[in-house]
């Protein structure tokens, strides 16, 4: 679990400042979850044999002997607050939130036991568009950020009926090739046989190429709605690979599937994932809706951010103007006169020296902030109504103005 420090907030405003803007253009509207949710929600809509469910839940007994559990992600939590609120019967919505979620992974670069997530939801909506659009905007988001090299893979996992039917076709053949699987995929052949298809493991490469494909036993309905949605893409130009492995490591899904990945991060490589679940409202006791979204690891995004110099300006949270004061007297005027920018100025960032200290500390000091400009009131200046005005990183010649000037001054030089 990090912390995150004051040098990386910069990053982190920036780029939920984009998905803020980006997501009200497209008209989803915010909804804010608890981070606890009752333990059950999470097994009904992740699955049971899923490695979320399995060993990665930090769950716990509270004094009440509830079971809770540290949601893992957002889309459970989403449609038990959906159904909840009589938000989604009848309806249509686009949803998105922004919060941590936890996981009792393995930590490495881009992956963490407390990470967080920007998500959303559509509910209500049936055909492709919708994929298509959710797609788009995150699209959107790598071109507004400056993202290069991020792929898009997709795939359909079918009805769920063809899925059954196929996942036959698939145990029959990974068990006549039993002795070729890795313990792992030997005990997943019987609880859940399509994540053997997501194998990292090399030694199983060929064996898992060679294996049927749900490409081939999709139903009629969901080739069409895979269909459209590459019709879609194609209209908008944007690339993307079929990956017939692609299958997701939550159970909820059906038909359209999709992850956004880049070689830049190492092994954790997927920036953004999701795809369409359109039996789980249901299955958590709502009306019968659709739905489709997707979460993106916001660590992983700004790790990325962070690999590309060409934001280190805009990122950066240096100070604009460093106020000394020397001596008491000019102590309590530096006070009043910083807040007096503030309200003048209020987009400068306008640091007070505390602590007292002789010139050069303080000068110092104001060099480390990386303000532009040094502010200095001393005895002299306070009787007199002035303030020196020093430039720290040009090359102009200091001097002492009036203090009823300074604002316009600072106005001056920082809107040029
Ligand atoms: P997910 O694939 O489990 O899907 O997670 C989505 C994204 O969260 C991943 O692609 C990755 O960027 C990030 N992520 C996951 N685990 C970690 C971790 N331990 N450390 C850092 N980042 C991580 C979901 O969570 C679904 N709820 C997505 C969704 C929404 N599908 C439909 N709607």
């Amino acid at each position: 679990m990090n912390d995150v420090l004051p040098n990386e907030t910069p990053v982190w405003h920036y780029l939920e400042a984009c998905l803020r803007e980006i997501t009200a253009s497209y008209g989803y509207s915010e909804i804010r979850m608890p981070i606890v949710e009752n333990t059950q929600l999470f097994c009904r809509s992740i699955g049971e044999v899923t490695d979320i469910v399995e060993k990665e839940m930090y769950t716990f007994v509270d004094k009440g002997e509830d079971s809770l559990t540290l949601r893992p992600e957002g889309t459970a939590s989403c449609v038990r607050a959906g159904i909840q609120h009589g938000l989604l019967y009848n309806q249509q919505q686009r949803l998105w939130y922004m919060g941590p979620m936890f996981r009792r992974e393995r930590p490495q670069k881009g992956r963490y036991r407390q990470f967080y997530q920007f998500g959303l939801e559509s509910f209500g909506l049936k055909g492709p568009d919708i994929d298509a659009e959710i797609i788009a905007l995150s699209a959107r988001l790598w071109k507004t950020l400056g993202l290069n090299g991020v792929e898009l893979q997709i795939n359909s996992l079918g009805s769920n009926q063809a899925r059954e039917a196929y996942k036959l076709v698939l145990v029959e053949y990974f068990e006549q090739n039993f002795e070729g699987l890795d313990a792992d995929s030997q005990r997943r052949l019987k609880s859940n046989p399509l994540r053997i298809l997501d194998t990292k493991n090399p030694s199983m490469k060929e064996l898992v190429e060679k294996a049927p494909k749900l490409m081939d036993h999709l139903d009629q309905e969901s080739k069409q709605h895979f269909d459209g949605l590459c019709e879609k893409l194609d209209l908008l130009d944007i690339a993307y690979v079929v990956n017939p492995k692609l299958v997701r490591g939550l159970d909820y899904y059906n038909r359209t599937v999709f992850e956004w990945v880049t070689n830049d991060l190492g092994a954790q490589g997927t920036i953004c994932a999701g795809g369409r679940y359109d039996g789980l409202v249901e299955q958590l006791g709502g009306q019968a809706t659709t739905g489709c979204g997707f979460a993106m690891g916001l660590e992983r995004i700004v790790l990325l951010l962070q690999q590309q110099s060409r934001l280190k300006d805009k990122l950066s949270s240096k100070t604009d103007v460093y106020l000394c004061t020397l001596g008491e007297v000019a102590e309590n005027s530096g006070i009043v006169i910083s807040e007096r920018l503030r309200n003048e100025l209020p987009e400068l960032k306008v640091q007070l020296h505390c602590g007292g200290g002789n010139f050069k500390k303080q000068l110092k000091r104001a060099d480390k902030s990386q303000a532009t400009i040094a502010l200095i009131l001393g005895e002299d200046e306070v009787e007199q109504k002035t303030v020196t005005v020093k430039y720290l990183r040009d090359n102009v010649e200091q001097s002492t103005i009036a203090q009823s000037e300074v604002g316009d001054l600072l106005q001056q030089i920082f809107s040029s």
